[in-house]
Formats: structure tokens, C-alpha cells, sequence
């Protein structure tokens, strides 16, 4: 595929994807964060590969402020036509590749089925990046793709068996771990064998 049927592609998963809640792993993490006693005001956030902006618009709604970056204009387009404008100010955004982007220290990362998208070579240096940038007691919250799932031929996205999912996670403790594997369909209706981890984890 070339890049602009891709983001024809990525354009039409928005469309399909504006009526989702946000993710149940980014909810707990910011359940997680609200039950702290010590919890840091202003909390700052980083939203990767945010698409439409599912989860940026709750992680503002609840108090945060948000850089929601993507490789995609379009998605960045949505991010900013959805979050109330009252809410604006607290709402950064940056149009980088995941293989590219340099992070800012954070209190949270959010990839919510983001990551399995960046090549294998570079996602070495943005999963170090991710585990340097974020603060002591910050979280991560999101999703690996496993060794089986139905795309795992594309060697440009990456994928992780069940060991290199909880080492990816060494430092820190890993308050959800969830591995599902299923035949389903993706948001565009194609059949497909998904095989995913869905984590929150806790920076040491
Ligand atoms: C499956 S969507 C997930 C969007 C959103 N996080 C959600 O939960 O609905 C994956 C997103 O990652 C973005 N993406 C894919 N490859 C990327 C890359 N190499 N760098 C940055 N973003 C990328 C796509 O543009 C898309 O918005």
C-alpha cells in the first residue's frame, strides 16, 4: 500500500471508530491515578498514534493536559475538531511518525493499538524512549500485537510473543496484563485473527 491509500484507509477507520468509548486500558490507568493520594497537578499525558482522539478527548475531560500525536493530518484534524473548545488549551498536538518522535517527560503514555504499527528496528529506541520519558509513578497504557495475530507477516509493523511482552515491562509493575486471542473483524469489517496484550503498568 502507498502512503496515501494508507491514509485513505487510516481516514476511513476515524470515520467508523466515532461513536468508541475510550479504551478500558486508558480508563483504568486514569482510574489508577485518581485513587493515588500523592497525584501530581498539572498531570501531562501523550497520546500515540491517536486517531480520532478516543482517548485524548477523556484524558482532557478528566483533567489532563494532552500531546496527542499521530502520523496522520487527518487524525490531528479530528483530535482538534473534537475536543471541546473550552478544553482546548489543555490540548498539544504533533503530526510525528512513531519512528521519529522525540518524547517529552510525561506522567502517562497512551498507545491504544498504536504500536504494533511502528517498524521493529525503531520501536527498540521508542520503547526505551517510552520507559526513559516517563516519570517515576507514571503509567503506561496500551497494546502489544502477539506473535499470532493474523498480521504478523507484515514486517513492518512489529509483534510480541507473551516473554517479550512482560520483559518489554521490567521496570515496572504491571497492574493489568491481558492477553486475548480470537477471529474477528477489524473496524473496517475485514476478517481477521486478532492476538493482543492489553497493559497498564506502573513505572518503578
Ligand atoms: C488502530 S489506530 C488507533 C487509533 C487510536 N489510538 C484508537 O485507539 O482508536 C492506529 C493509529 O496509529 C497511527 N499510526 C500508524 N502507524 C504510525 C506510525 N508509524 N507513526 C505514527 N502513527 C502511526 C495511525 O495513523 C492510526 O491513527
Amino acid at each position: 500500500m502507498n502512503d496515501s491509500d494508507l491514509s485513505t484507509q487510516w481516514g476511513k477507520y476515524y470515520e467508523a471508530t466515532l461513536d468508541r468509548p475510550p479504551r478500558d486500558t486508558l480508563v483504568r490507568a486514569l482510574n489508577a491515578f485518581d485513587a493515588e493520594t500523592l497525584s501530581v497537578n498539572p498531570r501531562f499525558a501523550i497520546d500515540l498514534g491517536c486517531g480520532n482522539g478516543v482517548d485524548t478527548i477523556e484524558i482532557i475531560r478528566r483533567g489532563w493536559t494532552v500531546l496527542a500525536t499521530d502520523r496522520e493530518p487527518g487524525a490531528i484534524e479530528w483530535v482538534k475538531q473534537r475536543v471541546p473548545i473550552e478544553q482546548q488549551p489543555q490540548l498539544r498536538t504533533q503530526v510525528a511518525a512513531l519512528e521519529e518522535i522525540q518524547l517529552p517527560q510525561a506522567d502517562l503514555i497512551n498507545a491504544s493499538f498504536s504500536l504494533p504499527f511502528c517498524q521493529p528496528v525503531p520501536f527498540v529506541g521508542l520503547w526505551q524512549q517510552i520507559v526513559a520519558t516517563l516519570r517515576s509513578g507514571g503509567r503506561f497504557a496500551g497494546n502489544f500485537f502477539g506473535d499470532r495475530d493474523g498480521w504478523s507477516q507484515h514486517t513492518d509493523m512489529n509483534f510480541h510473543n507473551v516473554d517479550q511482552a512482560k520483559q518489554a515491562l521490567s521496570a515496572f509493575e504491571v497492574e493489568y496484563f491481558l492477553e486475548e486471542e480470537s477471529d474477528g473483524v477489524t473496524a473496517l469489517g475485514d476478517p481477521k485473527h486478532w492476538h493482543t496484550f492489553s497493559i497498564v503498568a506502573r513505572k518503578f
